[in-house]
């Protein structure tokens, strides 16, 4: 794993979104596996100042992103397909068929998933995958216990992780209970990974991402084994390390 330390949150939004242009523009038709939560709005910005000053397009651009909540429609604004609508999609090229995201509402969240796993390998898998760090080690929405055999599945969320997650709704209660994730050996299966971490709030995760044993407890730790995993870091996030 490459550890590449930044001082905050803004420089890491920053070289984040640096590597990911070069990414992008190595390639003639980049798949990308994106990510929500807070971690990646700054990169998400970046991106979109990039695009509006012609130093960057994503009219060849294929995307997938790791995970959606169940029963939320695309149009409510927590979905996750809302949020990158908001966040990213709406303000540059990319084409709407290109931009995958699992479906929350579906008549049979199985072939949801399998539909799902079948599109991304009709793309040859996913160049760069892009990840949040969970405090409880989740990756998507793998929360400990999740076998790293796993593919794209539906998941019963941790309290903590609906905690973490409710200061986006109006109370706890409207947090979905499930969600749609890739699973863990989907996102392994990506050929390079870039994990973002900012804020002493995620300082004990990253120590136990890189320090601790590989297990199914903490699934963040899997990327050990993953020969192509750059950790891009705020100081804050490093200080346990
Ligand atoms: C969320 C998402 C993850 C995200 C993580 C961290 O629940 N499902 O994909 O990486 O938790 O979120 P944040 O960046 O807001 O800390």
């Amino acid at each position: 794993m490459e550890i590449i330390k930044v001082k905050d949150y803004q420089q890491m939004s920053e070289k984040a979104c640096q590597l990911l242009k070069d990414k992008i523009q190595e390639r003639e038709q980049p798949v990308i596996g994106l990510a929500t939560g807070s971690t990646p709005e700054g990169l998400y910005q970046c991106l979109i100042e990039k695009y509006k000053r012609n130093e960057l397009s994503f009219k060849d651009v294929v995307t997938f992103n790791l995970d959606e909540y169940v029963g939320l429609e695309k149009d409510d604004p927590n979905s996750y397909a809302y949020y990158m609508n908001e966040k990213l999609f709406k303000h540059i090229d990319i084409s709407k068929e290109h931009a995958h995201l699992p479906g929350g509402v579906t008549t049979d969240l199985e072939i949801e998933c399998q539909d799902y796993e079948k599109l991304i390998r009709d793309a040859k898998h996913v160049d760069v995958q892009l990840l949040g760090l969970g405090v409880n080690g989740h990756i998507g929405f793998n929360e400990p216990g999740t076998a790293f055999t796993s593919r794209t599945h539906v998941v019963n969320l941790d309290e903590t992780t609906r905690q973490a997650n409710a200061r986006f709704f109006n109370s706890i209660d409207e947090v979905p209970t499930k969600a749609i994730t890739m699973g863990i050996d989907t996102i392994m299966e990506s050929k390079e990974i870039l994990l973002l971490v900012s804020g002493e709030s995620k300082s004990e995760a990253v120590a136990r991402l890189l320090q601790g044993k590989v297990s199914e407890d903490f699934p963040a730790s899997i990327l050990q084994e993953h020969n192509r995993v750059t950790i891009l870091a705020d100081e804050a996030a490093l200080s346990k390390v």
